[in-house]
C-alpha cells in the first residue's frame, strides 16, 4: 500500500480530487467507484469545483456506490442517494443514468444485491474504487466478520456504525439496522483504491490497518493484499502510527 501523508482534511480532499480529475481527463470513460460519509464531502466539492472552472467532463463516467441504507428512498435526504445527488452529481455533468447506487427501498433487497452484482460485472468492473474507513475498520458497510469472500450483500449494521452514522439523523430510531453493501470481494475486485482516512477518531484503525494482520475481524486488512491500494491520511489520523 502506498502511504501519502497530508497535513489535514483539506490537503486530503485536493490530493484525492487531483488524483481522481488526472484519471477521469485520461480515460473519459472510467468506472469510478463511490462512496458516502463524512470523509469525501471535501473530495466532492473539489471535483464540482473543478468541473465548473476547468470544464472537467464526466459525461462518460459511469458510477458505482458502495452502499445503501435499506428501507430509505432516493428522496429521503439521509438515502446515500440523495447525498450523492446532493454533493455530486446535480453539479457535474453526468448523466443520471449513469450514476449507480443499490436500492434502498425495493421489496426485494435480496434481489437487488444480485441485480447490482450483476450490473457490476456487466460494465466491466470498477476501475477505481473511493474508499472510507469506519472505526472498526468496516469498509463499505462489511461490518467486521464479514467474509472476505462476499459479494453485494445485506448486512445488519453494528450499534457502533448506527451510533457514528447518527449524526445525519434526527434520533437515533431513525438510523437504518440494515444495509445493501458491494461485498470484500466486490471492493477487491476494483483495478485500484484509494482510501481516505482523516481525524484523530480514525488513528486507530489506521494503525490497525497499517500494523495488524490480515483478519476478517478487521475488515479493511484485506486491502493488503491489493496490489493497488493508495492511502491519503492526514497528520491526525497518522498520530498513533509508530
Ligand atoms: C460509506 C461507506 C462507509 C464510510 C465509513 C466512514 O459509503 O461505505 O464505509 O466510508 O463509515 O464514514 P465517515 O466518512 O463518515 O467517517
Amino acid at each position: 500500500m502506498n502511504i501519502i501523508k497530508v497535513k489535514n482534511y483539506d490537503e486530503m480532499s485536493r490530493k484525492a480530487a487531483e488524483m481522481i480529475i488526472e484519471k477521469v481527463r485520461r480515460t473519459p470513460s472510467i468506472n469510478l467507484g463511490l462512496a458516502t460519509g463524512g470523509t469525501p464531502v471535501g473530495l466532492y466539492g473539489q471535483l464540482v469545483q473543478d468541473h465548473q472552472k476547468n470544464g472537467t467532463s464526466y459525461k462518460k463516467v459511469q458510477t458505482f456506490n458502495l452502499d445503501e441504507y435499506i428501507g430509505l428512498s432516493y428522496d429521503n435526504p439521509n438515502s446515500y442517494r440523495y447525498f450523492m445527488n446532493e454533493q455530486l452529481f446535480n453539479f457535474i455533468d453526468i448523466c443520471p443514468g449513469n450514476t449507480h447506487v443499490p436500492l434502498g427501498n425495493t421489496k426485494d433487497p435480496q434481489q437487488e444485491c444480485a441485480d447490482y452484482e450483476a450490473l457490476l460485472k456487466k460494465h466491466g468492473g470498477v476501475d477505481l474504487q473511493i474508499l472510507g474507513i469506519g472505526s472498526n475498520g468496516h469498509i463499505g458497510f462489511n461490518e467486521p466478520g464479514t467474509s472476505f469472500q462476499s459479494e453485494t450483500h445485506i448486512i445488519e449494521l453494528t450499534e457502533s456504525t448506527r451510533e457514528a452514522n447518527a449524526r445525519f439523523f434526527n434520533s437515533m430510531d431513525e438510523v437504518p439496522t440494515h444495509a445493501i453493501t458491494m461485498g470484500i470481494a466486490s471492493i477487491m475486485r476494483s483495478k485500484e483504491i484509494l482510501l481516505l482516512i482523516s481525524g484523530e477518531k480514525k488513528s486507530d484503525a489506521l494503525t490497525q490497518l497499517l500494523q495488524g494482520e490480515v483478519n476478517e475481524n478487521f475488515p479493511a486488512s484485506i486491502l493488503k493484499t491489493h496490489p493497488c491500494v493508495t492511502i491519503i491520511a492526514d497528520e491526525a489520523a497518522l498520530g498513533k502510527v509508530a
